[in-house]
């Protein structure tokens, strides 16, 4: 068992508290809030609230800290972690540059100690079993990626809330939603090489857009087309087309509430299978394998190498949102 803290008891983290409970992996040892609301939350469930962030890295049996708080301070709490010996495991985005990025890496490795990254969709069943028939060879060689990730959740939110920040949250779906098909992307064809991106603010509801359109090149040529929408009703897919078949995963609820999701896979020929999966723990199963990783029983699945990959695109997308020009990728 790892006894660790989630730092940060707004939505996200009162979703992973909630998907933690009956984990035989990870023993929520505290948590970290200075709301109301959270510390509410926290009370209803027996966990120990914790108000100082210094305070909670000082407590020896804090081996690891979940964090779960808005991005622009992901690197100091990382920073901070790591230096107490604490394992670290960010939402994402990891960073909000590469050279942030590489400093978090830097320093988790400098200390021995695992990181951990928000990117469970990953871990979903459709994906595991899309993953496993691409290793087989069924979809033949691949040639083009598409996917969307939206969702309209963030009109109940105040417009001063730092996710409508573009200092917090550049080219808004972005931060929000787009990043993890970009890490989908990356997991399937390795580091990009040039990104265009076009952030549109269409409703005028969040300063820093609502509609995003992404398409990333890769070294191999497979090319990637992302759309990230903030202001339409929920849409989860993610379709991979090659030579001998394309398959389509559609889920049919956000990641917080997971129902079910369907892989339909359709060959040459015509000849169609269709695949369904109910419910995933796909937020439990990252949380999960990055505590397995502090234990030292097996790796962590998402390489050091992806999570640089996936903020060297995060941050040429932003730069491409903002010049409207093709930029390229940091290596
Ligand atoms: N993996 C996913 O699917 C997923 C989904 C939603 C959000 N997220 C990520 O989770 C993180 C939090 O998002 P959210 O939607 O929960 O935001 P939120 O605003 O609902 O909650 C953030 C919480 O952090 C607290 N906070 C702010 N600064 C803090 C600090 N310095 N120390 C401790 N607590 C602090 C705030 O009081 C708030 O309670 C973000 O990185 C976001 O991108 C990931």
């Amino acid at each position: 068992m790892l006894n660790a803290a989630v730092v940060g008891l707004g939505w996200w983290g009162q979703t992973i508290v909630r998907m933690l409970e009956g984990s035989g992996k990870i023993r929520l040892a505290r948590v970290m809030t200075r709301s109301a609301a959270g510390t509410q939350f926290a009370k209803a469930r027996g966990l120990a609230v914790a108000t100082d962030y210094e305070q909670l890295l000082a407590d020896k049996t804090v081996e690891a800290v979940i964090l779960c708080t808005p991005h622009t301070t992901h690197l100091r709490l990382v920073l901070a972690a790591a230096q107490k010996g604490k394992h670290v495991f960010c939402e994402k985005p990891l960073a909000l540059s590469l050279a942030d990025a590489k400093a978090e890496i830097a320093a988790c490795n400098a200390a021995n100690v695992v990181l951990g990254v928000g990117h469970e969709r990953r871990f979903e069943p459709g994906i595991l079993e899309l993953r496993r028939r691409v290793e087989k060879g069924e979809l033949g060689k691949i040639l083009q990626m598409e996917a969307t990730f939206s969702q309209d959740k963030f009109f109940t939110i105040a417009p001063d809330n730092w996710r409508f920040s573009p200092t917090e949250a550049p080219a808004g779906p972005l931060t929000a939603t787009g990043i993890h098909m970009l890490d989908l992307a990356i997991s399937f064809f390795g580091p990009a090489e040039k990104v265009v991106a076009g952030s549109r603010n269409l409703m005028g509801a969040f300063a820093n857009g609502d509609t995003l359109a992404l398409l990333l090149m890769f070294k191999s040529g497979v090319q990637a087309l992302i759309g990230a929408l903030l202001a339409t009703p929920f849409d989860g897919r993610f379709a991979l087309y090659g030579r001998k078949a394309w398959a389509d995963l559609r889920d049919l609820s956000h990641p917080d509430a997971p129902s079910s999701s369907t892989l339909t896979l359709c060959r040459e020929g015509g000849g169609r299978e269709t695949m369904e999966f109910k419910g995933s723990s796909a937020v439990r199963d990252n949380l999960e394998a990055f505590a397995e990783a502090a234990l030292g029983i097996r790796p962590y699945p998402i390489t050091q190498q992806e999570m640089i990959s996936n903020i060297a695109a995060l941050e040429a997308a932003f730069k491409s949102a903002a010049s409207g020009e093709v930029e390229k990728v940091a290596a």
